[in-house]
């Protein structure tokens, strides 16, 4: 089974990527561990839950929330800790997170606080969460005010991907997910990207050969950053390609127009133009870039948004430093590079040329 290793301070993982790895779940479970609890939606559940539990001796707890950005909140976490004390979990239990991003961050968060901390293992089930949100070790919750703004550092003790499950994903999701693995190719795998290119047709009926391979190429350049680097510092920032203007769309449009990998294809039409304009990239390059994302569009209407509000967004948003915006901009495809200091007429008219 193809494997990727992370190691960071905190902690060692293996990434494993297989169709129908999630009949070798079981096999996974430390031999002294006491009671497993699994995180999920009650509908991810129904689809895969038999596979999961097919290696178990001992069936798991499941617990189920509903899902959703308005349920990624503290009193979720909350409810789901009150759950598993009366189900008699203790310091040796252990979370298996079973879901999109939202559960993961939800149950990885949770595992990073219940009892100061227990091991979590992460089986995503969207392509988001398969390409990026469950390799990492980033969990958290929303405030009212924000976003994110409440979370913990807890890297997994492994992270199973089972891409058998994406056959039961909602297109829509399917394709917010495949902007995240074209941003992977620009930022640093040529190859990927060509493949997104060269392989539209076969993406789009998840032939399960391109589905493996965009994902285990996604996570071994995922696990190559997290491991460089942790905390976001330097190199991890590049995974924010396209992530400054996609962001700023979100918060403008309320979280409720755009899937996250939607906003994000139009962050990196953006930030293309922008890198071609200062003149990082050149224009055919850009162009290139711009024709994958529309390909794999059409993202919901961009109609009624205005550059200078997302501007202003852009300034307050969290990964902002000391009032200064970092973009992430293409040099070549396969290569980015993290500027500062760009002159916002520039900005002005990327964003602009974007909204098409
Ligand atoms: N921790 C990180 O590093 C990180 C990185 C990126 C994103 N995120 C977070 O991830 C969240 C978004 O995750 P997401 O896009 O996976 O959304 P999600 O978890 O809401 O899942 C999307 C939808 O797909 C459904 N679903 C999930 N798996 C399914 C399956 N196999 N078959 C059928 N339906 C299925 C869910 O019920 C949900 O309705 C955001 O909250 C974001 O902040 C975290
Ligand atoms: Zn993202």
């Amino acid at each position: 089974m193809p494997s990727y290793e992370v190691r960071t301070p905190q902690a060692a993982y293996s990434v494993l990527v297989e169709w129908g790895a999630l009949g070798r779940t079981a096999s996974l479970i430390p031999a002294r561990t006491g009671r497993v609890f699994v995180i999920t939606e009650e509908r991810i559940w129904r689809h895969h839950g038999s596979r999961l539990t097919a290696g178990f001796s001992c069936p798991p707890e499941v617990l189920y929330f509903p899902g959703g950005e308005d349920r990624k909140r503290l009193a979720t976490v909350e409810q789901l800790a009150e759950q598993m004390v009366a189900r008699e979990a203790d310091r040796t239990s252990l979370i298996l997170a079973f879901g999109g991003g939202i559960v993961g961050d939800v149950a990885g968060f949770l595992a990073a606080g219940f009892m100061r901390g227990i091991p979590v293992i992460q089986a995503p089930t969207t392509l988001l969460a398969q390409v990026d949100a469950a390799v990492g070790g980033k969990t958290g919750v929303n405030l009212a005010s924000g976003k994110n703004l409440f979370g913990a550092f807890h890297q997994p003790l492994a992270v199973l991907i089972d891409p058998q499950t994406l056959t039961t994903l909602p297109e829509r999701e399917y394709r917010a997910g495949l902007f995240e693995v074209i941003k992977h190719g620009v930022i640093r795998s040529p190859e990927l990207f060509e493949l997104m290119r060269r392989r539209i047709q076969d993406v789009f009926a998840r032939q399960p050969e391109v589905v493996e391979r965009m994902i285990s190429e996604s996570v071994r350049l995922k696990s190559e950053v997290v491991s460089a680097d942790e905390r976001e510092a330097d190199l991890r920032r590049i995974l924010n390609f396209g992530h400054t203007f996609g962001h700023a769309l979100e918060a403008e449009t309320g979280f409720v127009r755009f899937l996250h990998g939607e906003a994000v294809g139009f962050g990196m039409q953006a930030a293309a133009e922008l890198a071609c304009r200062a003149g990082y990239l050149d224009r055919a390059a850009c162009d290139l870039i711009r024709a994958v994302v529309d390909e794999y569009g059409p993202i919901p209407s961009l109609a009624g948004i205005d550059p200078d509000r997302l501007i202003a967004l852009m300034a307050s948003d969290k990964k902002t430093l000391q009032g200064r915006v970092h973009f992430v901009l293409p040099e070549a495809i396969g290569r980015v590079r993290v500027v500062t200091g760009i002159d916002p007429a520039l900005v002005r008219a990327s964003i602009q040329a974007a909204l098409g």
